[in-house]
């Protein structure tokens, strides 16, 4: 098993230093920088539906959630999303003119491969955000976008996660470029972007960044909670950051729309509460930042998520873990990235085993 893990303590260790790799075989096959375009190696015809279902478990779930403001924002398709377990029994409304899409690691849990029958029964159209070859969702949906990231084997899922986002990226620049709601100078500029996101992975896994995460995991690792905030396109990026933590390091963690914490979550804010905040470059930055204010001004103890030659907003954290500078809407790939840094650093000082969190499969086959 040593051997398995090429020298990492841990698998999930391991696929988080394997992500540049992965979004590599996602992405550098499927972007076309010299035409400045997406060619995407499925059969699926572009005009052909004109409402999207996205349905999903854990953190194939947050992926989607990504995928949702990405597919509304850049082709302007209206998405609904919805947790499997919850989809299969709700009697969603499904047209001929819908396309469900399915995420999965594994491509064999079972409430999604069950959402998949029932928009199926309703007449959809099905496509697999998929990594695993072959799996039963391969076999079952009308077609496959394979995210290529390799074997995961650490229960907590890191890089099948970034690669199902960019599996949705990819889809979302697809449908704008075919469906015209991009202009050709857009896809070319955000083809040139996404084609950068190995190396930006590669930046975030530097050895001054990792010695910073564990610095700051280290020093709130007793923690009872954690919030995480975050808006927009890094909206769930709050919630795959909350998800690792409690996965496995067992700290309560809950995950918020920045803006909705005045809403209720305001009321757990004292010195004792760490909150995470993505407050990368982005058009509601500005927002995010007043959100901020908010918690210090009642004592919470706030870790901003900055990118790169922000000092500005220094000064309302009282730590700060910078990320590479990138354009919002391939943001939430990067800013993951810190988030699995944090579970793991977290998880590690307080001795768990990462690869074997209580309770938790890999995947679950069963109901
Ligand atoms: C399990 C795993 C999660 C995973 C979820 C969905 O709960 O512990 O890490 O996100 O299943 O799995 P899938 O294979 O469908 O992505």
């Amino acid at each position: 098993e040593a051997a398995e893990k090429g020298g990492y303590d841990a698998y999930m260790q391991k696929e988080i230093f394997e992500q540049p790799q992965a979004l590599s075989n996602t992405l550098l096959g499927r972007l076309h920088d010299d035409q400045g375009s997406v060619e995407l190696d499925i059969e699926l015809d572009p005009n052909s539906f004109d409402r999207i279902h996205i349905v999903a478990c854990g953190t194939a779930y947050y992926a989607g959630m990504v995928g949702k403001y990405l597919l509304e924002q850049l082709a302007r398709v209206p998405v609904e999303l919805d947790v499997a377990s919850e989809y299969r029994y709700r009697e969603p409304v499904v047209t001929d003119r819908t396309l469900a899409i399915a995420v999965s690691q594994s491509g064999e849990t079972i409430d999604t491969l069950e959402g998949m029958r029932e928009a199926m029964r309703g007449g959809a159209q099905t496509l697999g955000i998929i990594n695993a070859k072959g799996s039963s969702m391969t076999r079952e949906l009308d077609h496959t976008l394979y995210v290529h990231a390799g074997p995961e084997i650490g229960v907590a899922s890191t890089k099948a996660y970034t690669s199902m986002v960019s599996a949705f990226l990819l889809l979302a620049l697809w449908l704008g470029q075919q469906r015209g709601t991009l202009s050709k100078e857009e896809v070319a500029r955000l083809v040139h972007e996404a084609r950068a996101l190995p190396r930006l992975i590669s930046e975030a896994l530097s050895d001054d960044r990792l010695g910073r995460v564990r610095e700051v995991a280290q020093k709130y690792h007793q923690a009872r909670d954690y919030l995480f905030l975050g808006r927009g396109v890094n909206n769930p990026t709050a919630y795959e950051g909350a998800l690792k933590l409690k996965e496995i390091s067992y700290i309560h963690a809950e995950a918020y729309a920045a803006g909705e914490m005045k809403h209720g979550p305001i009321a757990l804010i004292d010195e004792h509460l760490p909150v995470v905040v993505v407050a990368t470059e982005s058009r509601l930055l500005e927002k995010t930042i007043s959100n901020v204010q908010e918690v210090r001004a009642r004592g919470g103890r706030v870790i901003l998520i900055l990118s790169d030659g922000d000092t500005e907003n220094v000064q309302h954290a009282e730590d700060v873990l910078y990320v590479p500078r990138c354009d919002e809407m391939i943001s939430p790939i990067v800013n993951a990235v810190p988030m699995q840094l944090l579970a793991y650093y977290t998880a590690e000082t307080l001795g768990k085993d990462v690869d074997k969190p209580r309770n938790l499969a890999k995947s679950v086959t069963v109901e």
